[in-house]
Formats: structure tokens, C-alpha cells, sequence
């Protein structure tokens, strides 16, 4: 490894039309909206945004700052539109290596078109791939020394079920983030070391949990046969219920998964992109942890930790942290904190 571990997110990079509204209108019905904004998202550019910035601290620059904690690189393509260049300095603002983003000769930069009811923060989101979708199944898109690679599916699935293979292949760390989630084929399953589940899914599924003891019990039963498909580590996000994780180590032994509450939120302004921040924080411990591994011996080492140095729970217990952060402000990457700013 370098100096600092490095991190690749291999994924989209969108526009996002963002409305904000009282209410999502009814079928056939015309609302007059509050107020709309043009802003820079895809999962995987927030993800990679949110792993840059929580790595370093706000003011790098500044002669008393403590130096990154890895290196962010951003791997995808945009259109050659009037939303690429933005879309590229917005990055490099936050810190990200962007030289392996293509830009898709004849192509639009994605879209997302993003309806935020204001009363709850919630949002919905119909994405539209534009240049996402010119990855064929056999490109390779894993950066030269790489040490953590992170996915989700804006981008072809074949490509991406294509690289994961060739990551593990090499010995990297391997993230899945299955947004939006699609069936994957169950022979993937041992070549991700950390499956980070779909958020609106997991709360599809939170939404009938009223009970807290049933909430154990469901979400025991919904990580088994991922576990037994090969996940070293599984965690599902569960919104304004928290979230929960569950391991290899731990599930091999007998024991549950673990529920962690939210983290106290002043006010949810938008929750756009808080799974992204959540993703973003995670791969940037997992990725603390390897950099530890080479001086720290933690009893426990194995396929239910995230590396030596760091375990799953602190990783999820920060990452949740940055979710709860993360929402209190407009946009998608709006509220997510740079490494100082978040305990
Ligand atoms: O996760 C939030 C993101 O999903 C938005 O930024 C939008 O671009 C969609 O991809």
C-alpha cells in the first residue's frame, strides 16, 4: 500500500433536478411546487465526495491541518454537455482524483429528478442514465493501486458484476451499495466484503417493524441467507430507524445481528443522498483500517471485521453519525461534513 490507502468509487455521476414540494402531487393533479434547484449527485460521485471529504479535514491547506486519511479517485463517465465540466470541478472541490471520469462523446450527463416533500424531508428519485449506461461488460475499471473499491448499480450491471470479480481477483477490499437494487446472481456473494443494502429497500422492509424484538427477528432472518451466500459483512440501513449489521464472525457463532439507533437530527431537511454519506463514511474507516492493519493487532481479525485495526461496529456507529449529519441540509451532498467536523 501507499503512503495512505486509496479508495476508487467506480459508479454515476448525475444532474439532480431537485423540487421542492408540500406534497407529491396525485395522478393528473398540477402543484405549485416551492422551489426547484439544479444541483451535482449520482450515487457514486456522492459517494466518492463523501469518502474524499471525510478523509481530509475542511481547510486542508491550512499548515495545522492533520493530512488525508486516503486518496479518493472517481471512475465513471458524463456527457460532453453544458453539466460536465461543473459536474467535474465540483469534485475536485472536495478533493477527488477525477482523471479517470470519461467524458461520452454524443452523450447527456445523467439525470436524476428529485421530489423532496418538505414537511419530512423525504425524497423520490427517477434517475435516467445518459452516459452512465456506455460501460461494456468486460471493461476494466479498477484503478492501478487501489486498495478499496466501492460500487453501486447506476451504472450497467455486467460491468459492474464484471469488476468485482476482477477487484477481488487482486486482493482489494470490495464494497457493494445495490442502488438501485436489482437482482444480483448469488455467485457474487463471496467476492464482497461488505454488502451495504439499499436503503429504500431496507426500509420497505423497516416500515412493517413496529415491534422492536419482531425488528431483531426479521432483520435476523433477512441477513442469513445473505451471510450464507458468502457476505463477510452485511448492514442495512433503516433511515430514521437506524441501522443494523450483521457478520460472518458473529453469524458463524450463533449470535444476532446488531441494531443501532439513529443518531439525535435537529431538524431533516433533506434526505437525499443520506445513504451515499453513510456509504461514503464506511468505505473511508474500512479503508483507516487497512492503514492500521500494519501496526495494530486486534483480536478478532477475520472475515467479521472490517480490517484489523477497525471493527464493523465503530465503522457503522461513524457512519451512521454522518448520515444523521448529512440530512439536515438541502441537496444531495449538502450536508455531508468533512473529516473535522463529525466526533
Ligand atoms: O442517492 C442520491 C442520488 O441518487 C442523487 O444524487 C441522484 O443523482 C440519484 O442518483
Amino acid at each position: 500500500m501507499a503512503s495512505i490507502p486509496h479508495i476508487a468509487v467506480i459508479g454515476s455521476l448525475n444532474v439532480d433536478l431537485v423540487t421542492r414540494t408540500p406534497r407529491v402531487p396525485a395522478a393528473g393533479e398540477t402543484l405549485t411546487a416551492s422551489s426547484f434547484a439544479l444541483g451535482f449527485g449520482g450515487k457514486g460521485a456522492n459517494q466518492a465526495s463523501a469518502c474524499s471529504r471525510l478523509s481530509r479535514p475542511k481547510l486542508p491547506k491550512s499548515s495545522k491541518a492533520k493530512p488525508p486519511s486516503a486518496k479518493v479517485s472517481m471512475v465513471g463517465a458524463v456527457g460532453d454537455d453544458q453539466f460536465s465540466q461543473g459536474m467535474l470541478d465540483s469534485l475536485k472541490e472536495d478533493g477527488v482524483d477525477v482523471s479517470e471520469v470519461r467524458i461520452a462523446k454524443g452523450k447527456s450527463t445523467g439525470t436524476a429528478t428529485i421530489l423532496v416533500e418538505e414537511a419530512t424531508g423525504e425524497n423520490r428519485i427517477l434517475f435516467t442514465p445518459g452516459a452512465n449506461g456506455v460501460f461494456e461488460e468486460k471493461d476494466n475499471l479498477i484503478p492501478k493501486d487501489v486498495d478499496v473499491v466501492l460500487f453501486q448499480m447506476e451504472i450497467p450491471l455486467k460491468t459492474v458484476l464484471h469488476n468485482i470479480e476482477v477487484a477481488k481477483a487482486q486482493g482489494v477490499q470490495v464494497i457493494l451499495n445495490p442502488a438501485p437494487a436489482l437482482p444480483i446472481p448469488i455467485s457474487i456473494y463471496p467476492s464482497i466484503d461488505h454488502l451495504i443494502v439499499n436503503s429504500s429497500e431496507a426500509l420497505i422492509l423497516s416500515s412493517s417493524l413496529e415491534n422492536p424484538e419482531d425488528a431483531q427477528q426479521q432483520l435476523d432472518s433477512l441477513s442469513a441467507p445473505l451471510l450464507d451466500a458468502g457476505v463477510p459483512n452485511l448492514i442495512i440501513t433503516l433511515g430514521s430507524r437506524g441501522c443494523y449489521y450483521h457478520t460472518l464472525l458473529r453469524f458463524s457463532s450463533g449470535q444476532p445481528g446488531r441494531l443501532i439507533p439513529a443518531s439525535p437530527v435537529e431538524k431533516v431537511v433533506d434526505t437525499t443522498g443520506a445513504g451515499d454519506a453513510f456509504v461514503g463514511a464506511y468505505a473511508v474507516k474500512v479503508a483507516e483500517g487497512l492503514r492500521k492493519r500494519e501496526n495494530v493487532e486486534v483480536e478478532g481479525e477475520g472475515r467479521g471485521w472490517v480490517s484489523r485495526g477497525v471493527s464493523v461496529d465503530e465503522a457503522v456507529a461513524w457512519a451512521s453519525r454522518v448520515a444523521a449529519k448529512s440530512v439536515e441540509r438541502e441537496g444531495a451532498r449538502g450536508g455531508v461534513p468533512w473529516g473535522d467536523e463529525v466526533e
